[in-house]
C-alpha cells in the first residue's frame, strides 16, 4: 500500500480541516492508496530551541521535549506522500504548522547519512484564507519550503493548481470551505495528484533497485 498522511495546521475543526478531509478522500479512490489524518489541534508542541542534542547524538526525533510531537514522528516517517494543509495567519502558515514543521530539526540526522532519502516522496500543499487573495499562495509557498528543504519532490495540481490549492472560507470555517466549489475542486485535484504521484514514484523506485540489485 502507499500512505498518504493529511496534516491539518489549523487549531479548529473547521475550514482547513473540511477541505484536508475532501483531498484524502479524493486520494483514497486511487487504487492501493490509504490515508491517515493528523490534526494539530488541540495538541501541544514546543518550539524547537535549536540545541541540535538530535543531531549530536544521532535521534530521528527530538530528545529534549516529551510532548504531542513525540506521537508524531512516526506517521510522517512511515508516509510515502503528504498532504500539509494550513490556514492562512497573517499570510503564511500558522504557529502550529511553523512548529511541526521546526521540530523536524533531526532529519538532518538521517539525510546527511542519506540525502536521497525522502526524494522517493512527494507532497501537496493547502492553504485556506478568510478573504479571497489573503495569503493563500505565500502559506502554500511557506509549506512547499519543508518539502524542497528535505528533498520531497513537490506536487503541482496542474492547470490553474499550479503551487497547490487555494480555498477561501470567508470565515465562515467548514461551511465557508464547502461553498468555495472551485477550491474545493481543487483541493481534490491536489488529493489526488498527490495519491497518483506517489503510486508512480513507489513503483518507479522499486524498478530502480531491481535493476540496480
Ligand atoms: C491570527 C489570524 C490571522 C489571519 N490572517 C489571515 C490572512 O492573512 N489572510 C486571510 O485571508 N485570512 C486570515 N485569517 C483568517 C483565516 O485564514 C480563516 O478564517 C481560515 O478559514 C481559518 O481556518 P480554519 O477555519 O480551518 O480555522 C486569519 C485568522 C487568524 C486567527
Amino acid at each position: 500500500m502507499v500512505k498518504i498522511l493529511g496534516v491539518c495546521g489549523s487549531p479548529r475543526k473547521a475550514a482547513t480541516e473540511y477541505a484536508l478531509r475532501q483531498a484524502l478522500d479524493a486520494a483514497s479512490q486511487v487504487p492501493g492508496v490509504e490515508v491517515e489524518l493528523v490534526t494539530l489541534r488541540g495538541k501541544k508542541i514546543n518550539f524547537c530551541i535549536h540545541c541540535d542534542k538530535c543531531i549530536r547524538e544521532d535521534a530521528d526525533r527530538c530528545l529534549v521535549w516529551e510532548d504531542d510531537m513525540s506521537k508524531l514522528y512516526d506517521s510522517f516517517y512511515e508516509a510515502d506522500g503528504y498532504i500539509f494543509a494550513s490556514p492562512v495567519y497573517d499570510m503564511g502558515i500558522t504557529g502550529q504548522l511553523t512548529t511541526y514543521f521546526n521540530r523536524f530539526r533531526p532529519i538532518y540526522t538521517i539525510v546527511k547519512k542519506n540525502p536521497d532519502h525522502f526524494s522517493n516522496r512527494v507532497g501537496g500543499a493547502i492553504a485556506v484564507g478568510g478573504t479571497r487573495n489573503g495569503g493563500q499562495e505565500c502559506t502554500i509557498n511557506n509549506i512547499l519550503g519543508f518539502y524542497q528543504t528535505n528533498g520531497i519532490m513537490a506536487v503541482s495540481g496542474g492547470l490553474g493548481v499550479y503551487g497547490g490549492a487555494s480555498v477561501w472560507s470567508q470565515d465562515k470555517k467548514a461551511q465557508g470551505a464547502e461553498e468555495d466549489t472551485i477550491g474545493i475542486k481543487n483541493v481534490r485535484t491536489i488529493g489526488r495528484k498527490v495519491a497518483e504521484a506517489a503510486v508512480i514514484v513507489k513503483a518507479g523506485a522499486q524498478v530502480l533497485k531491481n535493476t540496480s540489485a
